[in-house]
């Protein structure tokens, strides 16, 4: 049995990694979430009790379990403690179940409005960020000016990075951009109210997370967003600015690949894209309208309708290249329920040749067609069913194809929304 076990996305986020992550905490003494911020919109479904968590792990609805927020995340602390103030609110216990990182990164107000100002300026060729302010942070970290959330701590020398953040900030947003600047002494004062708030959960969760590794303790890390949003490894400008591919793990927590046991790829049924960006499988017009119905595909952050497509296998056997995945977990199964035929994508062609590797380049993958094989549908509902046996034969016929193709084992399949909407072929803790 695994101690440790990492839960990331497979395609362009939204896969249902929260619900998992939720499923599998009963038997987790510790969830870490290790890179993004609160562009993450995590659904977690308890007794018809819909909760969306952005930058707290979704064990938290577990009232016995140790949630940590890693040193790889960007926090804005103003969207964490509503946060916090929303699931104590609903009772969820935070006190000595959260701890945030001392390393992780602050987002800072100026990163917001820089957000914002760049991509009104790319006009067509925007991102279709979050505007949650996660890549302007991210620059700053690798800038090496960022404001960490241990510099709360130290009134002095937060004081004095955002002055020069500020200072610095303030010529860009007016000269370059012609927007107005920030305060620094607001801006101070402000994030120096949030420290107060915050203090008591912050911890060195590099020595906790390994010490608890060491004990014997199993550890659940839970990634946000996606292989295809991975800044290295997807799509390539239309990223996100960190890496939720399996190696951000070791980066974002502080814990290195040898501890690392079982590293399971949530893959949807279908494949959903937020935000601009090439999606070769999307289906256009009413088919794909009816899809994103189907599948409630709007934004659990921003609201967005989500661009729908059939299941990608050129796109899946990169994501499970690059992360080395020992399993997999197919989710939202039952949305497919009375579709028939379905397709999936076996290859791409490209100026009329076939392509089976994932293309690096943007240009060749924007043109790319996919190649469909129809795959028979089924009639009856999987909603809820708990047991592979009981799945439609047709069903069973599609999760083996994926399995197949992919050469990684189903471990779990997911048949609603639910937390015991699950089928469990393999235990993990
Ligand atoms: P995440 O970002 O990967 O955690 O996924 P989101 O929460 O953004 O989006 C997944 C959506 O699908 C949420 O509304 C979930 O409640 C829902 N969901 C998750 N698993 C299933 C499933 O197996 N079936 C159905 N019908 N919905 C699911
Ligand atoms: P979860 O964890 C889906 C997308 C945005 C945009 C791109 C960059 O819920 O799966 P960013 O604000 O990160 O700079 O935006 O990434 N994006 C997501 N899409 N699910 C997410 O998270 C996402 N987080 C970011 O729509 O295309
Ligand atoms: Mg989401």
């Amino acid at each position: 049995m695994s101690k440790t076990v990492v839960v990331l996305g497979t395609q362009w986020g939204d896969e249902g990694k929260g619900k998992i992550v939720d499923a599998l905490t009963e038997k987790a003494d510790i969830v870490v979430r290790f890179q993004g911020g609160n562009n993450a919109g995590h659904t977690v479904m308890v007794d018809d009790r819909e909760i969306i968590l952005h930058l707290i792990p979704s064990g938290i609805l577990h009232s016995d379990k140790l949630c940590v927020i890693g040193n790889g995340l960007v926090i804005n602390p103003k969207a964490l403690i509503e946060e916090m103030t929303e699931l104590s609110d609903r009772g969820i216990k935070l006190s000595g179940n959260l701890k945030i990182s001392k390393n992780a990164h602050l987002i800072m107000p100026y990163h917001l409005a820089i957000e914002k100002a760049k991509e009104d300026r790319k006009g067509k060729k925007k991102i279709g960020t979050t505007l949650r302010g996660i890549g302007p942070a991210y620059v700053d970290k690798m800038a090496r000016v960022g404001v960490r959330v241990v510099d709360l701590l130290y009134p002095e020398v937060l004081r004095e990075k955002i002055q020069a953040n500020v200072s610095e900030m303030n010529e860009l947003l007016t000269k370059v951009y012609g927007m107005d600047g920030f305060d620094a002494e607001e801006v101070y004062k402000e994030y120096i109210g949030y420290a107060e708030i915050l203090t008591s959960f912050v911890d060195d969760t590099d020595v906790l997370v390994n010490d608890a590794i060491d004990e014997g303790k199993r550890v659940l890390f839970e990634g946000a967003q996606g292989t295809l949003l991975d800044i290295d490894h997807g799509t390539y400008p239309y990223v996100t600015s960190s890496s939720p591919t399996a190696g951000g793990v070791c980066t974002g927590a502080g814990v290195g690949p040898t501890k690392i046991n079982t590293i399971l790829g949530v893959v949807k049924a279908y494949t959903t894209r937020v935000g601009s960006g090439p999606f070769p499988t999307e289906i256009m017009g009413p088919f794909g309208d009816e899809m994103r119905e189907r599948g409630g595909e709007y934004g659990a952050t921003t609201g967005r309708p989500r661009r729908c497509g059939w299941l990608d296998f050129v796109a899946l056997r990169h994501a499970v290249r690059v992360n080395s995945l020992t399993g997999l977990i197919i989710t939202k199964l039952d949305v497919l329920d009375g579709i028939d035929p379905l397709k999936v994508c076996v290859a791409y062609r490209y100026q009329g040749d076939l392509i089976t590797e994932f293309p690096k380049e943007l240009n060749i993958l924007e043109e790319c067609e996919p190649v469909y094989e129809e795959v028979q549908g089924w009639q009856d509902s999987t909603k809820g069913i708990k047991e592979f046996d009981k799945l439609p034969e047709n069903a069973q016929k599609y999760l083996k194809r994926i399995e197949e193709t992919l050469g990684v084992p189903v471990d779990i399949i997911s048949t609603g929304k639910k937390r015991d909407d699950i089928i469990v072929m393999k235990e993990h803790f």
